[in-house]
């Protein structure tokens, strides 16, 4: 049985499987980092191009966080040492920044998580290199479709499943694969919590969504066959088929009436077409 538990001032608190259920203090940090996870990922959009290195944007993700009043939760989380995931065509996620430079015609996601007095703020965009292919444009767009009908499913009353469901059935329509090994999640005070909000699911199955919670929807679509595996490097996960792979991600908070997306940004630069 799902169990919830309302978060208040208190900051300590546990992966201990419930869902967490926040108050205006939570919606309040969660605007904050959400915001400057959105600016940080701005500023990405004028930094991709063909030529610079991924190591590059990190560090700029880096300084950014910090000029901010925050850390990159990734940075020595569990053995990471990057202030965040830069994941290149036929990488699916979780991707190692490096000296590798971008080049003309790659579709690249940035995911940034900002930890911001206490609060997560955790959000990924596609960004297009150059001249990209028409295909590769279809994928990132119908990827942020995906996203975006996920988070209309949200309000309290609807099921965790009618969000995977709503992605599932765009993604398919393309006949385009929908990731299932790794999952949106509960976040706040904590980076990955309960519940795990997959992205390919039924509609009408799930724990009940409530108002309070806070979760991300990050559907990674590949434009064959769904599965993945990982690197040697124990971080890096591809398409198996080596097609293309995108994903989008925002942190939302439940409110009485929808969701709260807390890493939009006022620019519009987190959706496509970006020119
Ligand atoms: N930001 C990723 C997510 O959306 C998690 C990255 S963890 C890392 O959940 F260690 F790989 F950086
Ligand atoms: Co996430
Ligand atoms: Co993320």
């Amino acid at each position: 049985m799902t169990q919830y538990q309302h978060v208040t001032g208190d900051t300590s608190v546990y992966r201990d499987g419930t869902i967490k259920l926040h108050g205006p203090e939570g919606f309040e940090g969660m605007r904050k980092a959400g915001q400057l996870a959105a600016r940080i990922l701005d500023e990405m959009a004028v930094r991709v191009q063909p030529g610079v290195t991924t190591g590059e944007l990190d560090s700029v993700v880096r300084e950014m966080t910090l000029d901010g009043g925050a850390v990159p939760a990734t940075l020595g989380y569990r053995g990471y040492t990057h202030s965040c995931c830069i994941s290149i065509n036929h990488v699916v996620c979780h991707g190692i920044p490096s000296d590798k430079r971008l080049k003309d015609g790659d579709i690249v996601n940035i995911d940034v998580t900002p930890l911001l007095d206490g609060w997560h703020g955790d959000t990924s965009r596609m960004f297009l290199v150059g001249d990209v292919p028409l295909k590769a444009k279809k994928l990132v767009e119908v990827t942020y479709e995906c996203l975006m009908a996920g988070i209309a499913q949200v309000r309290p009353g609807a099921r965790l499943g009618d969000i995977g469901a709503a992605i599932q059935q765009i993604a398919e329509r393309q006949r385009y694969g929908v990731v299932r090994d790794f999952c949106g999640h509960g976040l706040g005070r904590l980076f990955h919590d309960a519940p795990e909000v997959v992205h390919a699911a039924r509609a009408g199955t799930g724990p009940e969504l409530k108002a309070g919670m806070f979760m991300t929807i990050e559907p990674m679509i590949n434009l064959g066959r769904p599965h993945v595996k990982l690197l040697n490097d124990g971080w890096t996960a591809v398409t198996r088929d080596k097609s293309l792979s995108a994903q989008f991600e925002h942190s939302i908070g439940i409110t009485e009436d929808g969701a709260e997306i807390f890493t939009s940004s006022p620019t519009g630069l987190h959706k496509p077409p970006y020119a």
